[in-house]
């Protein structure tokens, strides 16, 4: 890749995602300590028990939709992402799982209004143009009463952490492991420009959500927020 691409350019950024696939859950691991997982069970955790019909929207190589999977055998759970790539090996990964997984843009959601119970989506809200839009579009096709988590990228308060870890380290492992560290660069600025948790949390209050709970991990580096349609 030559350049940075731009969120408003669906058709890039599928073509960026779709190259960083086949090394995305190592970088990733690598990138977080080997504590994405952890941390992605425990952010699952403060979700309702008892449900019946779960999406996971940006499933990328499928991480959330497999735990969910685990954790809620009897759910039926659906999983969507742009990139065919990155579902082809969810698809592997998800194995004897029953998952649907679908090619699709979380922007305009191929579902009915009030369809799921929950619906996740982990760091991949910081990836869309227009998290209004996004956010609309997953409270129209909750259902009421059903809940929101949102996984992402935070804003520590330690000031050396994101520099050393995203700055300097991401671009060097992605460089060596992936051969091009423009989509590693991305990933910088993507998180320069994701609005604070706290921002996010006025943004689904806009949205109509309500009962939204934050929770940082790693220092505040990740941060997870459960929110509800009322
Ligand atoms: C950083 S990955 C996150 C993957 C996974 N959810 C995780 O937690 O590791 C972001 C994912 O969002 C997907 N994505 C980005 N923009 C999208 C869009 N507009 N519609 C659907 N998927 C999108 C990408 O293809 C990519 O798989």
């Amino acid at each position: 890749m030559n350049e940075i691409p731009d969120k408003k350019d669906q058709n890039s950024m599928k073509l960026m995602f779709n190259k960083i696939s086949k090394n995305y859950d190592l970088i990733n691991n690598l990138m977080t300590f080997f504590l994405q997982k952890p941390i992605k069970s425990r952010a699952l955790s403060g979700l309702s028990s008892n449900l019946e019909n779960i999406l996971d929207i940006c499933t990328g190589t499928g991480d959330i939709a497999i735990m969910l999977a685990k954790k809620y055998p009897s759910a039926n759970i659906t999983a969507i992402d742009f990139s065919p790539e990155m579902l082809k090996i969810a698809k592997e990964k998800a194995n004897e799982h029953k998952i649907r997984f679908i090619e699709g843009n979380a922007l305009n959601l191929p579902f009915s209004d009030n369809s799921f119970d929950v619906c996740t989506i982990s760091f991949g809200l910081r990836n869309l143009p227009d998290k209004n839009a996004a956010l609309k579009e997953i409270f129209r096709v909750l259902k009421t009463g059903g809940e929101l988590l949102i996984i992402d990228l935070g804003k520590p308060k330690n000031k050396w952490l994101y520099p050393l870890i995203l700055d300097k380290a991401v671009p060097f492992i992605g460089e060596i492991i992936n051969g091009d560290k423009i989509p590693y660069k991305y990933l910088i600025e993507s998180q320069k420009d994701y609005p604070s948790p706290q921002e996010i949390s006025k943004l689904l209050q806009t949205e109509g959500f309500s009962d939204i709970k934050n929770t940082d991990f790693l220092f505040g580096s990740i941060s997870s927020i459960i929110a509800q349609k009322p």
